[in-house]
């Protein structure tokens, strides 16, 4: 099928790359001009696992282009809005700017039969408003919600290999021909098994912030445990263990630590809020607030922890941060619990000097007071404390006894609870996790 993928960030790019590997034929575009050169010439502009792979290969096959012109949209029969919706300045509420921006763009270049198919997360009721805006439009091209559930990391394989598929559609011959549209987009996946969920606009759009509401609500609900778990003297690691053997619970996301952070989970229970207020319905969710909470005491508990194993004198402590990116195998910081960490213990006075495999780079553009190192031994040398934000195997994998040859003080925050507290301890370490005695 020819098809437009409007925006080519982390969704955008990876969908374009992943549908033309499935062997359609795809423009992607985006307003970003550096951006688009990169992406035509094979360069990703993220790290993601896999992404250059698919990009080479389906730029040589000559089955992908990148514009940053609008009209090569035209001549596609589907076009998928792919751009960002964070959260807006000074409130909780999804900024819908760009993909207002995005369909109305697009409507000069749409034709009968077209379908833009929505895949960013918007807040309930934006699907509604955007098909009235292509229906007023005239050119007889209609609107689906297909949500995008794909993990960074995983992006590609979650792309070409969906959990399940969700299309929310209009009523009547329209939403039938939408749903024939999507299906043939996706047909290897169907043929593979996926499960296809054919619903209304509304429920698409719940489907994905319900998703990670209820995904952030877990992890929070282990932290809390994490946080009786400290006044108790429990570990909360045996404890997730127990629940999670438990099929209705499941050890998945059930791992306590630092918090969740990055693009998607934390901007999304906050739009889901705001939403939620918007349409008189606050109490139904504001339980979320509380998982914000919950989530965001977590990284305060980290800088006390660190504030408490250097007694209280912060100022010239040499402090190692191993982790910048929000998750492993990722350059994404926005929102990062680990960054939000390195820049806190800055900012108290000590000397922080942080490490990352991806995410130096992005790191250091948002906050280049801190210093930075590519190497673990550098970051390791007279450290007063070390502190693991972000479980990298570059981390996790770290030797405690060759460590210990190289800080000042042997103390190890683990906050994301992924080492080996016998191990670290046999080496000579005072080794603290969250939520474990
Ligand atoms: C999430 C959803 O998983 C995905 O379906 C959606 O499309 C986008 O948002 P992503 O942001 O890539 O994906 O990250 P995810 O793997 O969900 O992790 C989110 C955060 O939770 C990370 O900071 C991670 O470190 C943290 N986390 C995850 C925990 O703290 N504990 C866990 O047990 C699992």
């Amino acid at each position: 099928m020819k098809i437009s993928v409007i925006g080519c960030g982390y969704l955008g790019a990876v969908h374009a790359s992943s549908m033309a590997e499935l062997g359609h034929e795809v423009v992607g575009i985006d307003v970003d001009s550096s951006k688009i050169a990169l992406l035509s010439e094979g360069k990703a502009t993220f790290f993601e696992p896999g992404l250059t792979e698919v990009l080479s290969s389906a730029l040589a096959g000559g089955r992908l282009r990148f514009s940053s012109d609008i009209a090569d949209a035209a001549g596609a029969e589907v076009h998928f809005i792919a751009v960002g919706t964070p959260q807006t300045i000074g409130s909780y509420a999804a900024d819908l700017t760009y993909v207002d921006a995005a369909v109305t763009s697009l409507l000069p270049y749409l034709s009968a039969g077209d379908l833009v198919v929505g895949k960013s997360t918007v807040p309930v009721g934006t699907a509604a408003r955007l098909a009235e805006l292509i229906a007023t439009s005239g050119s007889g091209a209609s609107l689906a919600w297909n949500p995008e559930f794909l993990r960074e990391g995983f992006a590609v394989n979650d792309t070409i290999h969906p959990d399940r598929l969700v299309y929310g559609v209009p009523a009547g011959e329209a939403g039938e021909r939408a749903t024939a549209q999507l299906n043939e987009i996706y047909a290897t996946a169907i043929e593979a098994g996926t499960p296809v969920v054919v619903t209304d606009y509304a429920t698409a759009e719940l489907v994905k912030v319900s998703a990670n509401a209820f995904l952030a609500t877990k992890i929070s609900f282990i932290n809390a445990m994490a946080e009786i778990a400290e006044v108790t003297g429990a570990d909360v690691t045996q404890l997730a263990d127990a629940i999670g053997f438990d099929d209705r619970i499941g050890r998945r996301f059930l791992n306590a630590g630092v918090g969740f952070g990055g693009g998607c989970l934390p901007k999304d229970i906050r739009a889901f809020t705001a939403r939620a207020e918007e349409l008189g319905r606050g109490e139904s969710v504001a339980f979320l607030k509380e998982v914000d909470a919950i989530n965001l005491r977590r990284r305060q508990r980290v800088v006390d922890l660190v504030v408490s194993a250097l007694d209280g004198q912060l100022y010239n402590s040499r402090v190692a941060v191993l982790g910048l990116s929000f998750k492993p195998h990722s350059d994404d910081v926005r929102d990062s619990p680990a960054l939000d960490v390195a820049v806190q213990l800055y900012g108290l006075g000590a000397s922080v000097v942080a490490t990352d495999p991806q995410g130096i780079e992005n790191a250091r553009g948002r906050h280049p007071q801190l210093e930075y190192t590519a190497s673990v031994e550098d970051a390791l040398r007279d450290a007063s404390v070390v502190v693991l934000v972000t479980e990298w195997p570059e981390f996790t994998e770290i030797d405690p006894v060759w460590a210990r040859t190289l800080v000042k003080t042997p103390t190890i925050i683990d906050a994301r609870n992924t080492l080996d507290p016998v191990a670290w301890r046999a080496a000579g370490w005072t080794y603290v996790g969250l939520g474990r005695p």
